[in-house]
């Protein structure tokens, strides 16, 4: 798809990953809303980027539904999703005292990152669904639009205290391909990128050392990874059309030990 000219929604696009994705997206063309919990950020975001910034819970079905329909009367009907916003966590099964970790620590993280992914999508979908196919000098493989999911190396890795992160990412890796095959009768792709580690805002805020050794457990490039280059490659997604219902490592060749 080309990306010149089309509405495109960034959930979580306040902040870090997210928030380079919808610069990208501007510069090549798009017209992005900026969906958020933190309005301050989006707002921030929108401005510079010539977008605009949509208040967003991707876990509450009326939150996102008025989101989509926000962001369609500025920009017109949205062809481009990106599901990034989510919330990390680190819980032992049993903890220090002896105690249980608490169920609802486990239910928050799989209700934002999995349940919002799944919601997000599926709202999207409906409304994608019903657009028109693109075509390009009068012809057209009947696409309507496309969705990027943002799960985690620790979907597959996850280290200890990782669970509830863990099997939120897995999910969102695990309904990528039953997502694609089932929205291809409407023309629209899904793809998800697991991202390594990334120096975004939650990163950036541990201690030097910390962060210098995370970087060195990257085989190449030993450094963290650039949200731009997160950007690029959901970017990519988009304008290539033949990628689909795959989940891509953007790891720099990172498997997480257990600790
Ligand atoms: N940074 C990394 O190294 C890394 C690695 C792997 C996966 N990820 C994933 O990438 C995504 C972005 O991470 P980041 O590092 O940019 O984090 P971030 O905290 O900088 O940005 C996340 C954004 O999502 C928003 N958000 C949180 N919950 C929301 C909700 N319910 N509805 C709407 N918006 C919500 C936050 O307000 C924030 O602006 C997350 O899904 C994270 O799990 C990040």
């Amino acid at each position: 798809m080309n990306i010149q000219g089309q509405a495109a929604l960034v959930t979580g696009g306040g902040s870090g990953l997210g928030e380079a994705t919808a610069r990208e997206l501007a510069r090549l063309g798009a017209k992005v809303a900026v969906l958020d919990l933190n309005m301050d950020n989006a707002q921030r975001v929108a401005q510079d980027i010539g977008g605009i910034a949509v208040p967003c819970n991707v876990s509450d079905p009326d939150s996102m539904q008025q989101a989509i329909e926000t962001a369609a009367a500025a920009h017109g009907p949205a062809r481009i999703l990106m599901q990034i916003a989510g919330i990390g966590s680190a819980k032992r099964v049993v903890g220090k005292d002896g105690n249980a970790a608490p169920l609802e620590d486990f239910a928050k993280v799989i209700n934002v990152n999995l349940i919002g992914t799944y919601n997000a999508a599926r709202l999207f979908a409906a409304a994608c669904a019903k657009l028109a196919p693109l075509a390009q000098d009068g012809q057209s493989d009947g696409a309507r639009g496309v969705m990027v999911f943002t799960a985690s190396v620790a979907a597959f890795d996850g280290q200890v205290g990782q669970q509830a992160y863990s099997a939120s990412k897995a999910g969102v890796a695990g309904m990528t391909l039953p997502m694609a095959r089932d929205l291809a009768q409407h023309g629209i792709r899904v793809c998800t990128i697991a991202p390594g580690l990334f120096a975004t805002p939650l990163l950036k805020s541990l201690p030097e050392p910390v962060q210098q050794s995370l970087a060195a457990s990257i085989p190449f490039p030993a450094r963290l990874g650039k949200p731009s280059e997160f950007a690029e490659l959901a970017c990519h997604i988009v304008s290539n059309d033949h990628l689909n219902g795959e989940v891509i490592r953007l790891d720099g060749a990172l498997r997480m030990a257990p600790r």
